[in-house]
């Protein structure tokens, strides 16, 4: 066998959405956090010329010929490959290599395993070429790999949050000029509770129509929106009023998508005063809000996760709970108090179990680093 010459291993987080969703393509806020799940990417020399994609989860290893441009396969590899098709594109030279992918981000959950993937197989793979870039870049290209290679058109949430997150905290993000905030998770009430995300089980995919039909909608409403009062940059600065002065001239689905936007924006920087005062019941509200918003204006939550909403709000110290992420399945993020924590996740799955047949899971999460402060870490290391 022949011996290794270089290993390089970079770990990047999953996310979940605390509020603030379908606001980040359209200069909107959010405000998410990194969880304990994650991705660990490891980059070797791959000694027969080739590039290689592998992964503990699926059988099939990816060969591309280090004379050829690889396209999309619509298969796992496509988030890694256009991560290195970016970074070619940068620049970055990159010898033959032979990356491997592992970790436990539930797939197609909702939790932003394509972003955490990406930008593991980054971070591996700049640390491979010898290179480094602000984490703002990193979060970018894989965006860009993302959009352009994989063909999801996606915000740029998920690979900010993966990136840049602290331990401890949520990110408030302007996704206008990517300026960003953290907002600790222990003031006040919020220090008495815990982030549970339950999993319906009901696969998301934002690679399907449903995503990219909803943003093509809101995208129209605000063209409407930008049109009328010229001093808008984009959505993130409407009012519901100027809002609601467009309607006339939109379309009833956009109409409700931009409701959707401009409430939501609104949301999550109320729901940043709110846990920065420690307040769990108006955090709890707002994220309630938020699901009735998903629900009837953005409709992008399924009978499933309706339900999971509805019956969390039942349960004893739920102070809130809403869809998290793309929609169309995945997972619901509710705050909890900690002394109910163990009633509340067994509640939820055995009601759940009983009206849909259907094995639901719960996570309870803590604020974790992000890719970046682990790459700091891992500075130094035997990582490469
Ligand atoms: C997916 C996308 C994000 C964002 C959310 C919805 O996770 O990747 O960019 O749009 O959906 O908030």
């Amino acid at each position: 066998m022949a011996a290794v010459l270089k290993a390089c291993v970079a770990v990047a987080p999953g996310r979940v959405n605390l509020i603030g969703d379908h606001t980040d393509y359209t200069g909107g806020y959010v405000l998410p956090m990194a969880i304990p799940f994650a991705t660990e990417a490891r980059v070797e020399t791959s000694h027969d010329g080739t590039y290689r994609f592998c992964s503990a989860k699926f059988s099939n290893e990816r060969v591309v010929a280090s004379d050829t441009v690889p396209a999309k396969c619509g298969e796992w590899s496509d988030y890694a490959v256009g991560v290195w098709m970016q970074l070619r594109a940068k620049g970055v030279e990159l010898q033959p290599f032979c990356l491997t992918l592992s970790g436990d981000v539930p797939l197609g959950a909702g939790l932003s395993s394509s972003a955490s993937v990406e930008v593991a197989a980054a971070y591996a793979l700049l640390r491979y070429a010898g290179r480094s870039l602000p984490e703002r870049e990193v979060a970018l290209l894989c965006q860009r790999a993302e959009n352009e290679f994989v063909g999801s058109p996606c915000g740029i949430m998920d690979q900010f949050v993966v990136t840049t997150a602290k331990a401890g905290a949520a990110l408030l993000l302007n996704t206008r000029d990517l300026q960003y905030e953290l907002v600790p998770m222990l003031n006040g009430q919020l220090a008495q509770c815990r982030i549970v995300i339950a999993n319906s089980m009901v696969r998301h995919a934002i690679a399907g129509g449903d995503y990219g039909l909803r943003r093509r909608e809101l995208e129209a409403g605000q063209a409407v929106l930008l049109k009328k009062f010229s001093a808008l940059r984009d959505l993130g600065d409407a009012t519901l009023q100027q809002a609601i002065a467009c309607e006339a001239e939109m379309s009833a689905e956009s109409v409700m998508r931009c409701r959707h936007v401009v409430s939501e924006n609104a949301r999550v920087l109320q729901a940043k005063d709110a846990m920065l005062r420690g307040d769990a019941v108006a955090v709890g509200q707002l994220m309630t809000q938020s699901h009735a918003s998903q629900r009837d204006d953005f409709e992008c939550s399924v009978a499933e996760i309706d339900f999971l909403v509805e019956t969390a709000m039942g349960l004893q110290g739920c102070y809130g709970a809403r869809l998290t992420g793309g929609g169309f399945g995945g997972c619901t993020v509710n705050l909890v108090h900690r002394d109910d924590v163990d009633a509340f996740c067994d509640g939820l799955k055995q009601q759940f179990l009983s009206r849909f047949g259907l094995e639901a899971e719960c996570y309870v999460c803590e604020a974790t680093d992000g890719a970046a402060a682990r790459q700091d870490r891992l500075q130094g290391s035997a990582a490469c």
